[in-house]
């Protein structure tokens, strides 16, 4: 039941609904003229609420939505964004107190409106928003790879971790860099897009949690740790098994703050010409 309703005195039949719907089940033969979903094509709706989001008037509601409720739209700056995008770090050196609940609350909500294949929305998060967990975490992960580099079982293409546990015992974490705060994404390889789904969701979270003055980190270790050296770990997490795409990003505090962006060279960007495949057909 999608609850598709229209309030008559607000809608001006522009029909935009319509030619957004990504699955064009809207039509204009509703009574008077006005949008409707035809019940028999309800079940194709991707409950992407494209057709809230475009109406002019604010008269479309779907899912039991109120279009009053919704942020008007209000692009940052370009300048405010590039400057976000090339001043982000990958940080690795954080402080110890933990992230409040109220700003952790606002990642999350905000990193629900990443984009998903099909708009599925399959995407797990396990947070990690206890530094004690995080702490546990960190100590596991290395008795883990200190079992398994003893017994010479660390998975190959692994044994790399062995190099860790000297560094640890002096204090340096170089697997989750002594972060207090982890998030990972995961999503089931049913999914329409298993692949992209968890990192497209990462980076909303790393963008928005860079513009509130947190640091992050892609951590590429932990994902291996936690899939691959110390999986049962991974599975206390609450990690599903099946979810074989996930990612990590660790997050919290920067005790470090850096004065400029890098200078990046171009990326390596390929452009198409037509004589490339033949020319006009
Ligand atoms: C998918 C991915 C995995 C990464 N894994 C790690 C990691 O495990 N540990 C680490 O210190 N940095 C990791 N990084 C950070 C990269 O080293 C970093 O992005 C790169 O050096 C550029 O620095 P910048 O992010 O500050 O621009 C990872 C980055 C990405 C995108």
């Amino acid at each position: 039941m999608l609850n598709f309703t229209i309030d008559e005195t607000r809608c001006v039949q522009c029909a935009e609904c319509v030619a957004d719907c990504p699955v064009s089940i809207i039509d204009m033969g509703g009574e008077n003229g006005l949008p409707r979903i035809p019940e028999h094509k309800e079940s194709h709706c991707i409950r992407c609420q494209h057709c809230l989001a475009v109406c002019p008037t604010a008269a479309l509601s779907i899912l039991g939505q109120d279009p009053d409720l919704c942020m008007p739209v209000m692009p940052p700056a370009p300048e405010a964004l590039e400057n976000l995008i090339k001043s982000r770090r990958s940080v690795r050196r954080f402080s110890p107190e933990a992230v409040d609940q109220v700003t952790l609350n606002r990642l999350m909500d905000v990193t629900a409106y990443a984009p998903t294949g099909k708009n599925q929305r399959l995407v797990r998060f396990t947070l990690v928003d206890d530094p004690e967990v995080m702490e546990q975490i960190r100590v596991r992960t290395m008795e883990g790879i200190r079992k398994a580099a003893m017994e010479d079982t660390l998975p190959d293409g692994m044994e790399f971790f062995a190099k860790f546990l000297d560094p640890y015992e002096q204090g340096r974490d170089i697997i989750y860099r002594q972060a207090p705060h982890m998030l990972i994404a995961s999503a089931p390889q049913d999914a329409a897009a298993p692949e992209a789904d968890p990192f497209i969701a990462l980076s909303y979270f790393e963008v928005m949690a860079q513009s509130l003055g947190l640091g992050t980190l892609w951590c590429g270790f932990a994902r291996w740790a936690l899939q691959s050296v110390v999986p049962q770990l991974g599975r206390a997490l609450g990690i599903p098994a099946e979810h074989r795409s996930m990612y990590a990003m660790m997050f919290g505090h920067p005790a470090v703050r850096y004065a400029r962006t890098v200078q990046r060279e171009a990326g390596n960007v390929h452009r198409v010409r037509l004589a490339d495949f033949g020319g006009v057909r």
